[in-house]
């Protein structure tokens, strides 16, 4: 059957009718400090990790910064009406650490959390319950600077931070995210140098995922001790295809398992390290930066895991060179990563896969069973979007991108996995960080030369989405969709 939506895209209809979500499973829209706040230089902030990165030639497609971005520094206002008219019930964003202490120790930088003061309470006001993000990826620099993630003070430094921001915006904000994505702050950030600190090393990397993870658990601990609060991180499982079912790409599914998922997943749920990491890492894990009580403290209760999905990735063998720990060599675990190509792609170049989604999270409920309720705290796509004529943004992939994929999660909680949310990626187009401004990921399109802010198509139908809790194909907005 093909039906078209209040957009005019049209699609086959999902075969078990219009998801309904259940009552009371929070809708919300996601951003980060670096990639929507500008004001670089304002209000005290320290240089991170990012601003430097972005100032080497080359590193940053057309040599962007997150100097000005989407100036919600100063538009903060603006925004959150867009969220308060979009009529969301949670607003996921991150906090700078570098405005909070410029060079990641020491005093709280007063201008930085009064920032976060009044954003906090302009979400209230609105009617939106803010969810935030302790470290979405901009280090001080000044840590970075004494080893960055590769050093364990750096994780006692993230929780002194975390217990300052809890400390002064714990009343209000009840939801915390510890990290956001550590699988990239560590190894593409210190593995392969395509995010920032640049770093392409071997034993370094495992060192910085190591860090994060205890980073992680000295977080949880401190906002424990601040009160009454749900506290979780927010993780990238990936679904892995492998190319072929030979025994040497499924040996290679393993390995990027490990690298992806379980390194993660393993440590923080299942009180264990991974089961394949000596076949994954061979001599570069050499556990040197590991301790006695690390994996208790890692793996402290959590109220909730945060899960981003955009695409799977297909895993074949690939040829493996042998590190060498001594030369710190990048880490290679003998696998090519590519995109399935029998299906759309987005411009990120990410293949359209729904239905990966909703094996992703059963797979996730069936291999840990002690996994807390999930949220899935960005999920979006990056579109070739134009203003048309009308003045309008006529997204109808993104608009379908969302729809499949919403479908695909009601899905998953049809057979039982339990989902308490979906936070849209993006709130705004903003810096997709290597990719500069070239992706735009928005439900609101911002055009970087005025800054103005145009709610594109797809903001208009997850608005009417939301209001509805449930998918909808054919009926406009005014209708009673229950009789769908
Ligand atoms: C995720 C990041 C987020 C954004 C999206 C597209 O990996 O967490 O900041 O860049 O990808």
């Amino acid at each position: 059957m093909s039906t078209s939506d209040s957009t005019g895209a049209t699609t086959a209809a999902p075969a078990a009718g219009f998801p309904e979500f259940p009552p009371g499973f929070a809708f919300g829209a996601a951003t980060a400090s670096y990639q929507i706040e500008g004001a670089h230089d304002v209000g005290g902030r320290g240089p991170s990790i990012w601003d430097t990165y972005c100032r080497q030639p080359g590193k940053v497609a057309g040599g962007a910064t997150g100097d000005v971005a989407c100036d919600h520094y100063h538009r903060y206002r603006e925004d959150v009406a867009l969220l308060r008219d979009l009529g969301v019930d949670d607003y996921r964003f991150s906090i700078a650490w570098p405005r909070i202490q410029p060079t990641g120790s020491g005093p709280a930088n007063a201008e930085g959390l009064a920032f976060y003061d009044r954003l906090v309470d302009e979400l209230l006001a609105a009617g939106v319950r803010p969810a935030a993000t302790l470290y979405h990826w901009d280090l001080p620099q000044a840590l970075e600077d004494r080893g960055g993630w590769r050093v364990r003070e750096t994780a006692e430094r993230f929780a002194e931070y975390t217990a300052i921001v809890a400390d002064r915006l714990g009343d209000r904000i009840k939801r915390w995210i510890t990290l956001n994505e550590p699988f990239c702050a560590a190894f593409v950030g210190y593995a392969i140098g395509r995010h920032a600190p640049g770093a392409k090393e071997g034993t370094g990397a495992l060192a910085a995922a190591h860090h994060l993870l205890v980073g992680h658990g000295l977080a949880v601990r401190a906002l424990r001790a601040a009160g009454d609060c749900e506290v979780g991180v927010t993780l990238n499982p990936d679904r892995l295809l492998p190319a072929t079912d030979s025994a040497a790409d499924l040996a290679a599914v393993r390995r990027a398992d490990t690298l992806h998922n379980a390194v993660w997943f393993d440590p923080i749920f299942a009180g264990r390290y991974p089961e394949h990491e000596a076949e994954t890492w061979g001599p570069l894990a050499d556990g040197s930066y590991r301790r006695d009580g690390d994996l208790a403290l890692i793996g402290a209760p959590l109220d909730f895991v945060g899960v981003n999905y955009y695409r799977p990735i297909t895993i074949a063998a690939a040829p493996h060179r042998e590190p060498d720990p001594a030369a710190r060599t990048a880490v290679d675990i003998g696998a090519a990563e590519s995109w399935r190509d029998d299906v759309r792609h987005t411009t990120m170049g990410w293949p359209v896969v729904p239905e990966a989604f909703t094996e992703l999270l059963l797979d996730l409920d069936a291999r840990y069973p002690n996994l807390p309720p999930l949220y899935i705290t960005e999920n979006g796509s990056a579109e070739a979007d134009t203003v048309a004529a009308d003045g309008q943004v006529h997204d109808a992939d993104r608009v379908a991108y969302l729809r499949d994929h919403l479908a695909a999660l009601a899905e998953a909680v049809r057979a039982g996995v339990d989902v308490r949310g979906y936070y849209v990626w993006s709130l705004l187009d903003n810096f997709e960080w290597a990719f500069g401004y070239d992706k735009r990921f928005g439900i609101v399109r911002v055009d970087y030369d005025t800054l103005e802010r145009l709610p594109k198509d797809s903001y208009r139908w997850y608005q009417d989405m939301i209001r509805a809790h449930r998918l909808r194909h054919e009926r406009p907005a005014a209708t009673d969709h229950r009789q769908d």
